[in-house]
């Protein structure tokens, strides 16, 4: 399986949002990563063949998706990323009327919501109004959602957005499982969320592609670019400010602790350390870590 993004650009108005694209996917978490603004919504609704591109063309195993029209659609599970959820439903109820929409059988439909009710941990509370779920539980609701055609390719859209720590790792895990035989995207800003689980990633600038690589490979490059420095006294800490990108501050027993990221040695003190990805994330974008 595979799914190929050739040359996409999309331009609102004067505004390049998105500036030829070129991208492969195969089965797999690919995580879009991207600071607010960069196109990672408009990439997706593209893919999720809800936009069209200005230019550009989307292939399914080598089938031009405008050609493929609803075969296409039949393989997509989308989550987007402000989703409304029906409140007084119930989450049985609700996905049975999301199974309506996406044409599935009364037979079909009643497995499929037992199923993925099941996959996402929500059975027991299925005769519960959704607008009274966490955060958390929402989410999992919108991921049922976009599960119950048993899709190829499942895009999901900043889906841990206001998830506590607990929530968000269960979504990750939850995630992996579902992408052993599917190609996953999910586009976040918050780097935790695919390290651990993402294949390859995605960074995106201004709708362009920075990079597209394994999170190991990405902090391999990210070697000897990330520093500490112990400075004795706080004053000295705007200067580096200044001219360096400047991570977690610490203050240890010898002093604070800067954590610099920075293609030279900032200072004949500093020593190199491992790079994780919140460092690739201050790396290629200048504002603080979300
Ligand atoms: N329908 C639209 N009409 C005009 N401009 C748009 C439209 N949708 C998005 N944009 C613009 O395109 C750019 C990219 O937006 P997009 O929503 O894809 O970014 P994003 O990476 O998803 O951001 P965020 O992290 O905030 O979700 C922004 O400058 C946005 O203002
Ligand atoms: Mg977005």
């Amino acid at each position: 399986m595979s799914l190929l993004v050739s040359n996409l650009t999309k331009v609102f108005g004067k505004k390049q949002v998105l500036q030829s694209l070129n991208l492969e996917f195969t089965t797999g978490v690919y995580g879009i990563l991207g600071a607010n603004g960069s196109g990672k919504t408009t990439l997706m609704r593209i893919i999720a063949n809800v936009m069209r591109p200005s230019e550009g063309n989307i292939y399914y195993d080598g089938r031009d998706i405008t050609i493929m029209d609803h075969q296409y659609r039949d393989l997509i599970g989308y989550l987007p990323q402000h989703v409304g959820l029906y409140k007084q439903f119930t989450a049985e109820k609700f996905l049975h009327y999301i199974a309506t929409l996406k044409g599935l059988s009364k037979k079909e439909a009643k497995v499929k919501v037992k199923e993925t009710l099941e996959l996402v941990g929500l059975y027991d509370r299925r005769k519960e109004k959704v607008g009274k779920f966490s955060g958390g539980m929402k989410r999992r609701v919108g991921i049922a959602q976009a599960l119950l055609n048993d899709p190829k390719i499942l895009i999901v859209d900043e889906p841990t957005a206001g998830l506590d720590p607990k929530e968000r790792i269960r979504f990750r895990n939850l995630l992996s499982t579902i992408a052993s035989n599917r190609i996953v995207l999910l586009s976040t800003h918050i780097v935790s969320d695919i390290e651990f689980i993402a294949k390859e990633v995605i960074i995106l600038k201004d709708g362009r592609l920075i990079q597209k690589e394994s999170p190991q490979l990405l902090l391999k490059e990210l070697e000897q670019k990330v520093w500490k420095v112990i400075v004795s006294n706080e004053m000295e800490i705007p200067a580096f400010q200044q001219s360096y990108k400047v991570g977690n501050i610490v203050k240890t027993e010898a002093g604070m602790e800067l954590r610099i990221i920075s293609d030279t040695m900032p200072s004949p003190h500093a020593v190199a350390v491992q790079p994780n990805l919140e460092d690739l994330y201050l790396y290629y974008f200048d504002e603080e870590v979300a």
